[in-house]
């Protein structure tokens, strides 16, 4: 079973309150959003791996430790995926990016595709797959599957706010990927929202309603 990880921080506990509230404005709203990513970032790249190194300091010679920058790939699924992606290139600036685009269809809740562009050599690398919102966890199952599809094998999700029912779907469809999140709230609404959310995460993002 994948491992659920809330984050538990005073700064990340202040910063959604301000995402989630309805006053607050479409520039806020990206920056927070941005914030909050670089935090996920931070706890789901504690367990990437690192290799053994030497460095030359201005003393002498120490032993080291790094990442294989080329071998991470960030992929968010689109459109609110996007609102997540240069937190976390601000931690790993030479990720690659992927983009899969998806949307819940309105009435059945179920996702719809209409692009997929992924990083060539995916299959080894560390994928950090991104988008604020755990609801029924159906547009994240399907977008693991597509990265899945290409070969990858290292997986982890990265959303700002999930629930019990987002995490159940995917837990179950994809046993081995564990999940980031900076809230877990109390569950969904008739109309798949969660509550209490935030909103259309899409919406606040880009201002379109
Ligand atoms: C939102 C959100 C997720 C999805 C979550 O996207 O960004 O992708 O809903 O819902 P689920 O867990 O029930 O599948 P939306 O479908 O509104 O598309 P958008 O980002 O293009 O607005
Ligand atoms: N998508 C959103 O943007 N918000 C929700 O609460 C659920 C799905």
């Amino acid at each position: 079973m994948g491992k659920l990880i809330i984050l538990d921080h005073p700064l990340v506990k202040h910063k959604i309150t301000l995402l989630r509230s309805k006053h607050t404005d479409v520039q806020l709203f990206r920056q927070l959003m941005q914030e909050l990513s670089m935090m996920l970032a931070y706890e789901a790249t504690r367990s990437i791996p690192v290799e053994k190194k030497t460095c030359e300091t201005p003393l002498m010679q120490a032993d080291a430790e790094m990442i294989s920058t080329e071998k991470l790939a960030i992929v968010p699924i689109l459109r609110a995926g996007l609102g997540m992606v240069d937190g976390l290139l601000s931690f790993m600036p030479m990720a690659k990016v992927g983009h899969i685009g998806l949307y819940r269809d309105h009435d059945s809740l179920q996702p719809v595709d209409y692009y997929c562009k992924l990083p060539e050599k995916i299959a080894d690398m560390e994928v950090f797959v991104v988008d604020p919102m755990l609801a029924t966890g159906g547009s994240v199952a399907h977008a693991i599957e597509l990265v899945k599809g290409k070969g990858a094998s290292h997986i982890r999700f990265l959303c700002v706010v999930s629930c019990p029912e987002g995490v159940a779907c995917l837990q179950k469809a994809h046993p081995d990927v564990d999940i980031f999140t900076c809230a877990l709230d109390k569950g969904l609404n008739e109309k798949g929202y969660i509550l209490p959310g935030l909103g259309d995460a899409g919406d606040r993002l880009y201002g379109t309603k």
